[in-house]
């Protein structure tokens, strides 16, 4: 397209350029089109492989928001967040809206309101606020049915909990994340954050849970729909790190939740063994669901990683811990390694890397950059960029050499090491 083209038009070129692209593919693999009808798909999704269709899928997201943002201008643009954006979406899975009626049939707001014991003046607040971003439909005025995304609220339980533990854990510790910041300028500590100032407390996230059963429960089954889904496969620590050449050699998976990780490196690795450490409880409900096939190499250690390691391993790994640590604490928890490595003992993470800015599309980054902000509204933390993690094992000790790593195709963590160099 000719440089004199405006921008704008470019833009809604691109669109329909790409749009006919996924159509294509849809149509030929005889797939449902988009559709929140209640009866259309629950997902647009693309396999892996296919890399043009899902680029062109990316592409359309992005560049239909740029689009709406130019053609509102910043003025505009600026005034069309409204701080209710998540308020509908609260109150549904709060009071269980999607759930108070049958999928199929057709509610007036009062029978809604009688089902979840609200009024209905603020049934039809939120279902209306609701309807407008295609959750629910109204197909007569007063008449509230399911559409696909309602639909999905009421039929899924793990969506319902991710958008649940979004709405009241997360984006309440993020109505409070300035107010900490303003507080506690510069804490490093996980007691002084947004999370513990939305919840009145100067315990951690974790303490906070460990109270109420239902929340930790909510919480755990939002972030695992989180990190099962594309991207987060074990394959990519399996394939991408020269296990076999530890040898008999032992891994210790540090904070390694129910094992998960260890039992697919078992499968592959015939000789290696295993250590997996967490807190207590983790470890024994975790010690009793443990595969048959590789239980002989996999041994359940309750071990509170803020304390010294008394287990000796060849490699160290830590999946998804670290990024939920401000610098001090990864520090305190490398250190607690140093008594029992050995020259050549290796640390490996698994975990995030920021990007520099502009390498991936805008709607990637931007989640990056919100998992960032959520890092530091929970726990005090934040996400790290190569060169933040090469300072993170200095600070810990000059002995680790920090090697780099790799963000494998197709992951959405890296692989990171470090070796544990000795006296040398
Ligand atoms: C985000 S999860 C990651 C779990 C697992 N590595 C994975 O890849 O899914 C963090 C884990 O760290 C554990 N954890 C938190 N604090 C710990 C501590 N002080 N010592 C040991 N484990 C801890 C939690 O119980 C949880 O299993």
């Amino acid at each position: 397209m000719d440089t004199d083209t405006p921008h704008i038009v470019q833009l809604a070129s691109r669109i329909a350029a790409n749009t006919t692209k996924l159509n294509t593919y849809i149509e030929a693999h005889h797939l449902p089109t988009p559709s929140f009808d209640v009866n259309g798909p629950k997902d647009t999704l693309v396999p892996k492989e296919e890399k043009d269709v899902e680029a062109a899928r990316v592409a359309i997201i992005d560049d239909t928001q740029e689009l709406r943002r130019l053609v509102l201008g910043p003025r505009e643009y600026l005034m069309s967040y409204t701080h209710n954006e998540l308020t509908s979406q609260q109150a549904i899975t709060r009071f269980r809206i999607a759930h108070s009626f049958p999928v199929g049939s057709e509610a007036s707001f009062e029978k809604i309101a009688v089902a979840t014991g609200l009024n209905k003046t603020n049934v039809r607040q939120i279902v209306r606020h609701a309807v407008v971003k295609d959750i629910f439909a109204e197909p007569r005025p007063g008449v509230i049915t399911h559409n696909a995304v309602s639909r999905l609220l009421a039929e899924d339980q793990v969506i319902h909990d991710w958008v649940g533990a979004s709405t009241d854990d997360l984006w309440q510790a993020a109505s409070q994340a300035c107010n900490a910041i303003e507080k506690f300028p510069g804490s490093q500590e996980a007691n002084e954050t947004g999370f513990s100032l939305a919840n009145q407390t100067s315990e951690t996230v974790y303490q906070v849970f460990s109270k109420f059963p239902e929340r930790a429960r909510r919480f755990g089954n939002a972030m695992r729909s989180f990190t099962e889904g594309t991207g987060f496969e074990l394959s990519h620590i399996v394939d991408n790190f020269p296990w076999e050449d530890l040898g008999k050699g032992v891994v210790v998976d540090v904070g390694g939740s129910q094992g998960f990780v260890c039992f697919a490196l078992a499968r592959k690795f015939s000789s290696l063994s295993f250590v997996v450490q967490d807190l207590e409880p983790v470890i024994e409900s975790a010690k009793e669901h443990v595969p048959a096939d590789v239980a002989s190499r996999v041994t359940f250690m309750a071990h509170d990683f803020l304390t010294e390691q008394p287990v000796y391993g060849d490699v160290y790994f830590f999946r998804w811990i670290l990024h939920n640590w401000s610098d001090k604490y990864c520090v305190q928890i490398l250190r607690n390694l140093v008594p029992v490595l050995k020259a050549g003992s290796k640390i490996v993470l698994n975990d995030n890397v920021l990007p520099a800015p502009g390498v991936m599309s805008k709607w990637q980054e931007e989640r990056l950059r919100s998992m960032d902000l959520t890092m530091t509204e929970l726990q005090n933390s934040h996400e790290r960029e190569l060169e933040d993690w090469a300072r993170v094992f200095e600070l810990a000790d000059p002995r680790f050499k920090f090697q780099g790593g790799k963000q494998p195709a197709g992951s959405n963590l890296w692989l990171l090491v470090a070796e544990w160099k000795g006296d040398e």
